[in-house]
């Protein structure tokens, strides 16, 4: 009889509705897995690319959009690696989440059966990565299972559901209620079935060893209570986790392959050395595409982001569109909108209406031209409401376009206004979200942007250089692989022992360091101090 392996390594399970890529290590029996639909698939595939690169033992649990993966529909076997959840539901869609909230919701259920009920038990990980509401019912099921779990906020929307509800979708949660967080106390399984909903993004906290938010700020945010129209529970758990010793903030990283010296969808690529003559070629290739004025000279904003007036804030830029293009007719500002969603009919309607096509082009998103747009624009717009991290502003100074934002969550974190004198500081931002404090950030740029080309020159290749260090990849990756050996108690690959509790220790003492910043104390919760069954290292 075979000995059974020994595992040395410990075994990570991410969890997520959506991924825009999987490295070939991870994804060799199944092969183009990409199911996009946000900036949840851009971080967790920059993160399962780099975990798998470090050497970790990392699988994925994903919804099987057979369509999505494969035109023809025809079914893909599992990877080694790639846990494809199968539920007819998937497989003919044709984009990752359904517009139906009711059917949204019967997907999440659904995608989170198959992870509970048959996932869970085959892969048998050490740890369970969640992320967002659609796998926020995991990690209670994981507790009960005794597998450690992290649940990752990058979003605050959230549903709920009752355990009738879950039952008629197959989830059995007798063994595992317990851990989920109730509208009310719920009292008995009985009671709680029919009348008590389970708000899921607040179980996911409550349950999990662990919750991170992608951004510092916006864990601040939230546990400040500065968030409106969030489900009431996720504010007390928290703060509760906070407490004890259990929520950071991790800052997501722009994918590797932005990389304006390397990036193929470049008219000409440049270096930051080069970085003037690199926008005035791509300026003007992107200028001829679109149909705009071919002016060296003039400013571009582009705009990258969904068109989502909840959380983009695209109506603060259609309120002054006009008046903008128009104040700056004979200084000329263009600009270039790709991105899908609600307001782009708007958008299209006011470049009609005012005759502005060739100062304003809007087209729906497409990776090769929003790269372009990053290489030839001097300026990128993100006026958000709110943004839990936001990668455009990441990628836009690598490419030498200099952010233009709302001040909040990861977008405070990582945009500091631009002083010259100083030469200090990576882009325009503003306080107050409204469609004056846009003007006023859209007025600080055009004043950088007419001042003498060597200042302005010196100013962008710096900002380029620093950028490539801020937003490094390898940061983010390592946030994450620290955490879980915390979580973990042991390290992720195999190092000599002496050096298996360093990293454990730092990620523990940069946790704590975020507690004394935190404004509001914490209320009751029903969070036990201390998991026996997970006990965390002593650190
Ligand atoms: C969501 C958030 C965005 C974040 C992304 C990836 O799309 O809105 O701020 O960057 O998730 O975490």
């Amino acid at each position: 009889m075979p000995f059974p392996e020994i595992p040395t390594r410990p075994r990570i399970l991410v969890v997520t509705p959506e991924i825009s890529g999987l490295p070939p290590e991870a994804d060799t029996a199944t092969g183009g897995i990409r199911a996009k639909a946000g900036g949840l698939a851009d971080a967790t595939a920059s993160l399962v690319a780099g975990l798998v690169r470090r050497g970790a033992d990392v699988h994925v649990a994903l919804p099987n959009y057979r369509r999505l993966f494969h035109p023809d529909g025809g079914s893909l076997p599992d990877g080694s690696r790639v846990h494809l959840a199968d539920d007819p539901l998937f497989h003919d869609r044709q984009q990752v989440y359904p517009r139906d909230p009711d059917e949204a919701l019967h997907a999440a259920l659904a995608f989170q059966r198959e992870v509970i009920h048959r996932i869970l038990p085959r892969v048998r990980p050490d740890l369970v990565h969640c992320n967002d509401w659609m796998s926020a019912l995991v990690p209670a099921a994981a507790r009960s299972q005794g597998i450690r779990s992290l649940f990752t906020l990058h979003n605050i929307h959230g549903r709920e559901a009752t355990l009738d509800r879950m039952g008629a979708s197959g989830i059995d949660p007798r063994g595992f209620w317990q851990h989920l967080y109730f509208d009310r106390p719920p009292g008995t399984c009985e009671h709680a079935r029919w009348h008590t909903p389970v708000q899921f993004m607040a179980s996911g906290i409550f349950a999990a060893d662990h919750v991170n938010t992608v951004s510092p700020g916006f864990l601040r945010e939230l546990a400040d209570g500065r968030h409106e129209g969030i489900a009431h529970g996720i504010r007390p758990e928290i703060l509760a986790k906070l407490a004890a010793g259990r929520a950071s903030g991790i800052l997501n990283a722009p994918d590797p392959s932005y990389h304006p010296g390397s990036d193929p969808a470049l008219e000409q690529r440049f270096t930051a050395d080069r970085q003037a003559r690199g926008k005035a070629a791509n300026k003007a290739a992107l200028q001829r595409e679109l149909g705009l004025d071919e002016d060296p000279a003039a400013a571009i904003f582009f705009w990258p982001s969904r068109l989502d007036p909840v959380q983009k804030g695209p109506e603060l830029l259609s309120d002054i569109l006009h008046r903008t293009v128009s104040d700056y007719w004979h200084q000329p500002l263009q600009v270039v909108v790709v991105a899908d969603g609600p307001h782009q009919e708007c958008l299209n309607w006011i470049t009609d209406a005012f005759s502005l096509q060739r100062r304003v082009a809007v087209r729906s998103f497409d990776e090769r031209l929003a790269r372009l747009a990053y290489a030839g624009s001097d300026f990128m717009l993100m006026p958000s409401r709110f943004e839990p991290c936001g990668l455009p502003q990441m990628i836009a100074p690598l490419y030498g376009c200099l952010p233009v934002v709302h001040a909040t969550g990861g977008l405070r974190d990582t945009v500091r206004q631009l002083e010259v004198e100083r030469s200090t500081g990576n882009g325009f931002r503003f306080e107050d979200a409204d469609s004056k404090g846009l003007r006023w950030a859209i007025d600080q740029a055009m004043i950088f942007h007419v001042l003498p080309a060597a200042i302005r020159d010196r100013e962008v290749r710096r900002i380029i250089r620093e950028s490539r260090r801020e937003f490094d990849p390898d940061r983010f990756t390592r946030g994450y692989a620290e955490l879980y050996e915390v979580l973990l108690g042991r390290p992720l690959v195999d190092p000599a022992p002496p050096a298996l509790a360093a990293p454990a220790r730092a990620a523990a003492k940069r946790a704590k360091a975020l507690l004394p910043r935190m404004t509001c104390r914490p209320q009751g919760s029903l969070l036990p101090p201390l998991l026996p069954r997970n006990p965390l290292p002593a650190v």
